[in-house]
């Protein structure tokens, strides 16, 4: 019989979670190709552009120019105490084309000074592999992920950076909310579709060859990397029936298992009878391989990484769609919403832990929640960003209860604890950060960097492993 635990675990891993694309820029610096999100001129939920044009205006090309700045914004991360940060390798910084033959020098040593930076400041870092990164010229040469091909790529790329960074890199996570193939597969895997094909036969067979590779991948790190973890990644943000009528409830369990789907696949190794008929009623045949099977049996997840944003509900027979948060559905009358109509939920973050821990009984992590707002300077300079104090305040008491009904977290690493490019829109003003980025959305600014007001608080909620509050 396990204790109860009313605190924070001593080796709880707290900090913050960026994304490449969304930070970086130097779009095309040092070798680097283009990858899909170089394309993104208003983020990932609208068209995405595959060729580059000129004189429109990209905002990943610049991002908030991390790559030139890491250093000055890792100290930063280091006075707010993280001990692991969360960001990604953009894939093409290593095979610009991702088809090369050999790897990019110049982007593995940008990744090796980044890594040893994180290090030296007291941060573990966290890795993703792909966070809507695909390389462009995989897209435009072999349809990117609908095209087998691309696991020998993947893995050519997986095998290059476990060997590379090995002894820097002990936690690392594979797709970026890989559910999202359900909904924006654009952006999560790089798919366009052709006129009058079934569009879900693409999708599934698609994340059917990302679960390969994402097995493959595993086996490669189980040798190279044989003493760290790596998990996947999934974006689980809630949706609640909209009412108790059989029908909102049942449906509402349907829509829910098409992302879990996901993560059963590669924590428990093996698709859910439930695929048989969802694929059934999509007319979809996925072509699978002699031995896919047993490998994704063989090969599964350390850990399940999520990110929660908010929650929605559903109603039977009503709209459902995706967004970078998660599915979106009716509002919610009970609670709030943020300008972009992102419902805040704190309670729904504890229940979907539960729900995933009782589910896959594996550690997991929140490796993204925050609060995207509109923030304002006032007279003497400041910025007074309570409302992110609270959300994160809420979120943090929702994980400790969690805590103690019993699920293990391994940790919480707060999206964008500084400003970068919404993945979702584009835009500079929907900022997350404890660290203002003087960009707007038309790409002016000085591109300074200034604390918020939630920058000493969550330095503080650090320093005391969460249990001060
Ligand atoms: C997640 C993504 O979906 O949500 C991030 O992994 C993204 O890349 C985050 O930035 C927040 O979404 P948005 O659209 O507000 O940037």
């Amino acid at each position: 019989m396990k204790k109860l635990k009313t605190e924070f675990p001593k080796n709880f891993m707290w900090g913050g979670a960026i994304a490449a694309n969304q930070a970086e820029g130097a779009y095309l610096e040092d070798g680097k190709g283009l990858d899909i999100s170089s394309g993104f001129a208003n983020g990932i939920k609208h068209e995405h552009d595959i060729e580059i044009q000129k004189d429109k205006y990209y905002p990943t090309h610049d991002a908030i120019d991390f790559y030139h700045r890491y250093k000055e914004d890792l100290a930063l991360m280091e006075e707010m105490n993280f001990n692991v940060f969360r960001t990604s390798i953009n894939w093409s910084r290593i095979f610009p084309n991702g088809d090369d033959e050999t790897p990019n020098e110049a982007g593995l040593k940008y990744y090796d000074d980044l890594f040893d930076e994180m290090i030296k400041r007291g941060m573990e870092p966290l890795i993703t592999l792909s966070h809507y990164e695909t390389p462009l010229n995989l897209v435009k040469k072999y349809g990117s992920w609908r095209n087998r091909k691309l696991i020998d790529f993947f893995l050519n790329y997986c095998e290059t950076v476990f060997n590379r960074y090995k002894d820097k890199v002990k936690y690392w996570l594979t797709f970026n909310e890989i559910n999202n193939m359900r909904r924006m597969p654009g952006g999560a895997g790089g798919i366009f579709f052709e006129e009058g094909e079934n569009q879900q036969q693409v999708i599934y067979q698609a994340s059917h060859h990302m679960f390969v590779a994402n097995s493959l991948a595993i086996k490669r790190f189980r040798e190279i990397c044989p003493n760290s973890k790596i998990g996947c990644m999934l974006s689980l943000s809630n949706v609640y029936p909209h009412t108790c009528k059989p029908e909102d409830v049942f449906e509402t369990m349907e829509l829910r298992r098409r992302s879990l789907m996901f993560g059963d696949v590669m924590i428990r190794g093996y698709y859910p009878s439930y695929t048989a008929r969802i694929w059934a009623d999509e007319g979809v045949e996925v072509q699978m391989e002699p031995g896919d099977e047993e490998l994704i049996r063989c090969y599964t997840c350390d850990f399940l990484g999520i990110s929660y944003y908010r929650t929605s509900t559903h109603e039977y027979g009503q709209p459902f769609y995706g967004d970078t948060g998660g599915d979106q559905g009716t509002p919610n009358p009970y609670i709030e919403a943020t300008p972009w109509g992102w419902q805040i939920d704190p309670l729904g973050l504890r229940f979907t832990l539960n729900e995933l821990y009782d589910r896959y009984q594996i550690p997991l992590f929140v490796v993204e929640n925050g609060l995207g707002q509109v923030d304002e300077i006032d007279d003497q300079g400041e910025i007074h960003d309570d409302y992110r104090i609270d959300y994160i305040k809420n979120h943090v008491k929702a994980l400790k209860e969690a805590i103690k009904d019993g699920v293990d977290i391994m940790g919480y690493t707060y999206w964008g604890p500084i400003d970068i490019v919404s993945a979702g829109t584009g835009e500079m003003a929907k900022r997350y950060g404890f660290i203002y980025v003087d960009r707007d959305n038309e790409g002016k600014g000085t591109m300074d960097r200034k604390k918020k007001a939630s920058f000493e608080w969550y330095a503080d909620l650090v320093k005391n492993n969460g249990n001060n509050i």
